[in-house]
């Protein structure tokens, strides 16, 4: 089920508006984002959580998408933020997030950058004892509210390259190193209050999330006795996938939402824990169905197999390059057409791993046609490059119905702005 909606025109809408409008409007390659739809998405996960457990929040993992429109969309919700990087804490500040609104889950952060998101009065989850130590050397603890990740030992994602939890992944600390990090927390004047894991991205089977969160819970519980912390919160991370071919379905997050609920609830009796706040840090299911990547079809050509070139490629959408992910791509000025052929839709870099599909059962697809890239939301734009110096793309938000250019496309100079040619190499 992949919510594609056209109108009498057989053109593709998005938000109630009309693809070939807009393109007319902003040209392509063109990221287009439906306002309403985000909404819908935070509201169908917060209110499915909220229903059994009140005292849950969401912190969207922004990394999926930090337009700032997108951001702001989010806040107006209510929603809080999961951030990776001290960029991601200073735009959420910029955007007038409050502090207790913002978490850091970063990875290998040097000191100056722990620093910086501590001084924020950000909420830190640390990822190895390495990380306290030096955290502890750079700030005055001084009773300043820490979590740790753990590694839950379950593995699960869409692609290796997305599995964070396990014995091959670099992220959060062991098991068996747990109760020694929240006892040196506290030694150090830390006040070790939370306790995350996140096991991958991209999962639409309900199973591995309930595997992690019995395996979270059991740290939780051993470390609520051994090192005597009472929780004031515990975070089980993202994760949750969206449908990306037409056989898949998203999750019912209603019965998700109760079964994990009650399995969280069953083990805080199990290890007599008080009811903490609960945090979930979905990314894709926010923003993932919110967007689609408009492309126009510059050559066709039959050559040992049939291309349909495009004018955008893995600098624009990384994630089929990258993960050999499938995005459903539909011929979005005529959706009335039926599938005649398999193609493959290639991008314009300069590498032969640039393509969108292989093999792709498509209508007849003429130079000039309009191609919409489903499912762009999520780690599109946000992993876009400016590889084979290609300025970065424009975005346009549909609001109510009408689209408002939310970022300029970049222009050559932006290519270079930023380079010093050195005093003896200029002529
Ligand atoms: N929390 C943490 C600590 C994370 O590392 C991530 C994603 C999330 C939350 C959000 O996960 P989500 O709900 O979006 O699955 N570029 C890849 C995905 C990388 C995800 C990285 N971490 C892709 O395009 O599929």
């Amino acid at each position: 089920d992949l919510n594609i909606k056209t109108n009498e025109k057989n053109h593709l809408t998005i938000g109630g508006a009309d693809v070939c409008d807009i393109v007319k409007e902003f040209g392509t390659p063109l990221y287009v984002i439906d306002e309403n739809r985000i909404r819908e998405n935070y509201q169908r996960f917060y209110n499915a959580f909220s229903k059994y457990y009140k005292d849950f929040k969401v912190f969207y993992a922004c990394k999926a998408n930090t337009n700032l429109a997108v951001m702001s969309i989010l806040k107006d919700e209510g929603c809080c933020i999961d951030t990776v990087s001290p960029g991601e804490v200073y735009t959420c500040k910029k955007l007038g997030f409050s502090s207790d609104k913002i978490l850091f889950t970063g990875n290998n952060i040097k000191n100056e950058e722990m620093k910086f998101v501590a001084d924020e009065d950000v909420v830190l989850n640390i990822d190895s004892m390495s990380a306290l130590k030096r955290l502890a050397e750079v700030i005055n603890p001084n009773g300043t509210k820490i979590s740790f990740r753990v590694n839950p030992m379950v593995e699960a994602g869409h692609h290796k390259h997305c599995i964070t939890g396990g014995v091959m992944a670099k992220f959060g600390i062991m098991e068996t190193e747990a109760v020694e990090a929240y006892k040196l927390a506290k030694k150090l004047g830390f006040n070790p209050v939370g306790m995350h894991s996140h096991i991958g991205s991209g999962i639409l089977d309900p199973e591995p999330f309930k595997l992690a969160i019995k395996s979270t819970m059991d740290i939780a519980g051993k470390v609520h006795k051994e090192a005597d912390i009472d929780f004031e919160f515990i975070d089980f991370g993202g994760g949750i996938g969206i449908p990306y071919t037409p056989d898949e379905k998203l999750l019912d997050i209603d019965n998700f939402a109760k079964e994990n609920v009650e399995l969280f609830k069953q083990k805080l009796q199990e290890y007599d824990m008080k009811e903490p706040t609960l945090y979930l840090e979905p990314g894709r299911y926010i923003v993932g169905d919110a967007s689609v990547l408009l492309v126009s079809v510059n050559s066709v050509k039959q050559s040992y197999r049939k291309f349909i070139g495009t004018d955008a490629g893995f600098n624009t959408l990384l994630r089929p390059t990258m993960y050999g992910s499938y995005h459903h791509i539909v011929l979005a000025n005529k959706m009335n057409e039926d599938p005649v052929e398999k193609v493959d839709v290639a991008g314009n870099v300069c590498e032969s791993g640039d393509l969108f599909a292989r093999d792709r059962f498509l209508p007849k697809i003429h130079e000039g046609d309009i191609l919409g890239i489903l499912n762009a939301g999520a780690y599109g734009f946000t992993m876009a490059s400016n590889y084979n110096s290609r300025p970065l793309p424009a975005e346009v938000l549909i609001s109510n119905g009408k689209p408002i250019l939310v970022r300029e496309e970049e222009k050559f100079d932006d290519l270079f702005n930023k380079q010093i040619i050195p005093d003896h190499l200029k002529n």
